[in-house]
């Protein structure tokens, strides 16, 4: 047993009542939507409780909250303050802010790679009203970070990427793509969804200028509540194109005619703050600060490459994802020779093992928390329903 296998077994019992999933269902989608922790179901049920017996009574209290959750992303990415993280909708939502608050010139271009879920795709193509020309780079085969360093020209302004894409789970060297964007003076912006919660993120090493992410896959928090990270030199050359009262320097001082910007980053949230989705990611959050980041991404490794020598058994599997380490993180799709990955998927599913259907193939993504022994059960479903597929 690995050292790592060894700390987590330790933390059998926490990890057993914090994850309390069905018998039934073999949970491998974290890169969809992830489960909640106990102690998130619990915060959501006392903040909910909260609210019917005292409303806003204790707001105060709230506000603590987010400052806790603000303070949790900071070090999730090693920002160097609270204040520089803004809470958004989405990570489309801060895509969409950063792409329409950055000023544009005619025949500027943008690079994103051939893997990007739409969000990150979408937004900048809605720019070319603007003028702005899309790059999409082929990243497939070569190098990642040197075939998106081909393709930067003078014109260059923004260079956009996922952490770890969506279909194939190929994680990209961040820290290596930022610098070479350093070097060539453009802006970097790392949709860091499927990544953020399962492994280290440093703004510092990553140089990057914005970071957004989600927090319902990784981070196991719920759905509607965002990182939106900004470096603060950017920051205050950026457009707004939502204005409110929770924007300003004087927020909670109703009475003034005038009004600054706030300083820090909570001039990208203009109204009231989504504190339900507040009180159930911070509470998320604080498991993952109680494991350890490093604890929890060398877990997340050990899954994954216990499944991947799992699906290896397979007769007839074919991986999508590249399967090697630095190129692996969560996520693992594949496809069997002969059989249709929609009906795999379909069949899985009615089986119990939560999954989804991407690339082309059938997306498998465990977590830290993920016990082996529900990973052994899918690889078991896995065999018998391609066996009854084959034989139909
Ligand atoms: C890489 C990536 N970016 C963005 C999204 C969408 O995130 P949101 O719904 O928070 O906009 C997803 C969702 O699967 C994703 O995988």
């Amino acid at each position: 047993m690995n050292h790592t296998r060894h700390s987590l077994n330790a933390l059998g019992t926490k990890l057993k009542s914090e994850f309390p999933l069905h018998n039934d269902i073999c949970y491998l989608n974290h890169a969809a939507v992830s489960p909640w922790p106990k102690r998130t179901q619990l915060a959501v049920s006392s903040f909910a409780e909260e609210n019917a017996i005292f409303g806003a009574t204790n707001y105060l209290e709230w506000l603590k909250t987010e400052s806790a959750l603000r303070a949790h992303l900071a070090k999730l990415i090693n920002a160097p303050s609270p204040s520089d993280i803004a809470l958004s909708k989405s990570t489309s939502e801060a895509l969409s802010i950063i792409a329409y608050g950055l000023q544009w010139e005619q025949g500027d271009e943008i690079v994103i790679s051939n893997q990007e879920f739409p969000s990150n795709r979408i937004v900048w193509e809605s720019l070319s009203n603007k003028g702005v020309n899309l790059k999409v780079v082929n990243i497939d085969k070569d190098d990642p970070v040197s075939a998106i360093e081909k393709r930067l020209t003078s014109k260059t302004k923004l260079v956009s990427i996922s952490s770890v894409q969506y279909a194939s789970g190929l994680k990209i060297d961040i820290d290596r793509l930022g610098k070479v964007c350093k070097q060539k003076n453009v802006l970097f912006c790392v949709d860091a969804i499927q990544s953020l919660g399962a492994y280290k993120f440093d703004i510092a090493q990553s140089l990057a200028d914005f970071v957004v992410a989600d927090g319902h896959k990784w981070m196991m928090g719920p759905e509607g509540l965002a990182l939106l990270y900004v470096k603060p030199e950017v920051r205050d050359s950026m457009t707004l194109n939502q204005y409110g009262w929770h924007m300003v320097k004087h927020r909670g001082d109703y009475t003034r005619n005038s009004w600054e910007l706030a300083p820090d980053a909570t001039r990208f949230e203009c109204g009231s703050p989504n504190m339900l989705g507040i009180h159930a990611l911070n509470a998320s959050l604080s498991l993952i600060n109680e494991i350890g980041i490093e604890t929890i991404s060398e877990a997340l490794d050990s899954n994954i490459s216990y499944l991947i020598g799992k699906l290896k058994d397979i007769p007839g599997i074919e991986f999508v994802s590249s399967i090697e380490h630095p190129r692996l993180a969560g996520i693992v799709t594949f496809t069997v020779n002969g059989i249709e990955p929609n009906e795999l998927y379909s069949e899985l599913m009615k089986a119990g093992v939560i999954c989804a259907c991407r690339g082309g193939g059938v997306r498998f993504s465990p977590h830290f928390y993920t016990p082996e022994h529900v990973i052994d059960r899918a690889i078991e479903i896995v065999k018998t329903t391609v066996c009854q597929l084959q034989n139909q």
